[in-house]
C-alpha cells in the first residue's frame, strides 16, 4: 500500500484547512484532538525542539521518497532538504551553503543594491503607491532568477510556477491547487533539468547556486533529480518569501510611525539590527515537525509520532522572552528571534533575505521621512506565510 499523504486523501482535498486551527492558550501546548496537532507557542520551548533530534521532518514525505511517483510535484517535493532530515539534508544542504553564506551573498551586493535602486527610482515623496504589488516582488525574484541563471528565460510563466508551487507549501490545499501544483512542477523540472544537463555551463559570478549544484552533478556527488528539485526549492523559497517580508517591513515602519533616517542610521550601525523586523513579524508563521520520541514539554506528554505545529510568530512575540514585544525597536538587537527557524533546517537563505531588507529600507531612506498607510490593506490569508497582498502606502517627505 502506498504510503499516506494528506494530498491523496479525498476529505483533505474537500476542506482547503482540515487539519491545523490556531487556538489561544496561556500554555506551552496544546492538543488539539479533533486536528491531531500539537501547537507549541513558547520562545524557549520552540528553540529547544527545533534544535533537537528529538523532533524531525514528517518521514511520509522525505524519507519514504516518491522518486518514482508518477505525481511531477511528489517526485520534486520528496527530494527537498525542508522535507527531509539526516545524511541526506545535510549532503544536499552544504552544497549550497557557500553560495548563500555571509560572504557568498557579498557577491550579490552591487546587483541587490542596483535593483533596489531602480525599483524605487519612480517613487516620490507624497505620491501614493502599493507596496505588495509595485515594490516587493521585484527585487526578490530577480536576485534568484539571477542566481538560478534563468535570468534570460521568460519571466511570465517563471512567476507563474512559483506562486502555484508556493500555493502548495499551505497546509491543506483544494484540489485546482494541487493541479496548478502538478503543471508547474512538471514545466519547472523540465526547465532545471535543461539548465543543468547544458554543455554551455554556467557563469560562476552571475549564478552562484546553479553552478554549485551543477558542479556536484557533474562530480557525480548528487543524481539530476537531487539537484533540479534542489534547485525547485531555492527558486520558491529564494523570493516569496523575502516578497512577503518586504511588505511585511513596510507595514511595520508604517504602523509603529518609524523614522526612516534612524532606521537606516540604526542598521548601519549595527546591520544584525535588521533581524528585529524577522522578530517583529516574520514571513513564515509556523513549522511542523513530528515526535521522534516521547517528550514532555511544560508537563505535557507529548506522544512519540505525534505533529508538532511550532507558532514561530507567536515565539517571536513571547512576553516572558521578549520585553514589550509588540514592539519594533531596532535598538533590542534580537539574535534569538524564529523567524528563520532554527536547528538543521535554519533559513540558507538569511543572509541575502537580510541584505535586501536592508537595501529597501536604505532606499525608502532616501525617499522621506516616514511612511504612512494610505488606503485599505490585504492580507495573504494563509496560516503558513505572512504578507500583505495589497499594502497602499506613501512615504512623506
Ligand atoms: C524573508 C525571507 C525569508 C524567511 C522569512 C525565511 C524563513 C525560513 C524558515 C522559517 C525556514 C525554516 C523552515 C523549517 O524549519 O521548516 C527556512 C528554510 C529555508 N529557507 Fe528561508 N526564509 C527566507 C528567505 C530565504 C531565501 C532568500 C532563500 C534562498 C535564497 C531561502 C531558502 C531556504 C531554504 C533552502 C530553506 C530550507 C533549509 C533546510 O531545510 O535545511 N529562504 N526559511
Amino acid at each position: 500500500m502506498p504510503p499516506y499523504l494528506p494530498e491523496h486523501d479525498p476529505e483533505f482535498l474537500a476542506d482547503p484547512y482540515p487539519h491545523y486551527e490556531l487556538i489561544r492558550s496561556e500554555g506551552p501546548a496544546v492538543w488539539d484532538g479533533g486536528r491531531a496537532v500539537w501547537l507549541v507557542t513558547p520562545q524557549r520551548v520552540t528553540a529547544k525542539l527545533l534544535a533537537t533530534k528529538q523532533c524531525g521532518k514528517d518521514p511520509r514525505y522525505g524519507e519514504a521518497s516518491h522518486t518514482d511517483s508518477e505525481s511531477p510535484l511528489l517526485r520534486l517535493k520528496s527530494l527537498w532538504i525542508l522535507l527531509r532530515d539526516g545524511t541526506y539534508h545535510r549532503r544536499l544542504r552544504d552544497i549550497m551553503t557557500s553560495s548563500l553564506s555571509r560572504k557568498g551573498v557579498l557577491a550579490l551586493r552591487k546587483a541587490v543594491q542596483d535593483r533596489t535602486r531602480e525599483l524605487t527610482a519612480d517613487l516620490a515623496p507624497g505620491a501614493p503607491f502599493d507596496a505588495a504589488r509595485e515594490l516587493a516582488p521585484g527585487l526578490p525574484f530577480d536576485v534568484v532568477v539571477r542566481l538560478l541563471g534563468l535570468k534570460d528565460h521568460p519571466q511570465g510563466p517563471l512567476r507563474e510556477w512559483s506562486r502555484a508551487l508556493f500555493a502548495t507549501l499551505e497546509p491543506g490545499m483544494d484540489r485546482p491547487t494541487w493541479e496548478r501544483g502538478e503543471e508547474a512542477a512538471e514545466k519547472l523540472s523540465a526547465l532545471l533539468t535543461a539548465l543543468l544537463t547544458s554543455k554551455n555551463g554556467t557563469a560562476a559570478s552571475e549564478a552562484l547556486l546553479l553552478h554549485d549544484v551543477r558542479e556536484a552533478y557533474c562530480a557525480g556527488y548528487i543524481t539530476l533529480e537531487e539537484g533540479v528539485s534542489s534547485l525547485s526549492l531555492m527558486f520558491i523559497a529564494g523570493h516569496e518569501t523575502t516578497a512577503q517580508m518586504i511588505g511585511n517591513v513596510i507595514n511595520a515602519l508604517a504602523v509603529n510611525q518609524a523614522d526612516l533616517a534612524e532606521t537606516d542610521g540604526a542598521l548601519s550601525a549595527n546591520p544584525a539590527a535588521v533581524n528585529e523586523f524577522w522578530r517583529y513579524d516574520g514571513a513564515v508563521q509556523n513549522t511542523m515537525r513530528l515526535a521522534r520520541k516521547e517528550l514532555d514539554v511544560g508537563g505535557r506528554r507529548i506522544a512519540e509520532g505525534d505533529r508538532i505545529l511550532f507558532l514561530l510568530g507567536a515565539a517571536n512575540r513571547d512576553p516572558t522572552f521578549h520585553q514589550d514585544p509588540g514592539r519594533l525597536d531596532l535598538a533590542r538587537n534580537t539574535t534569538t528571534h524564529l523567524g528563520f527557524g532554527g536547528g538543521p533546517h535554519y533559513c540558507l537563505g538569511a543572509a541575502l533575505a537580510q541584505l535586501e531588507i536592508t537595501e529597501v529600507v536604505h532606499r525608502l531612506a532616501r525617499i522621506g521621512t516616514r511612511v504612512e498607510i494610505a488606503g485599505k490593506c490585504d492580507w495573504n490569508p494563509s496560516i503558513t506565510f505572512r504578507g500583505p497582498l495589497s499594502l497602499p502606502v506613501v512615504v512623506s517627505g
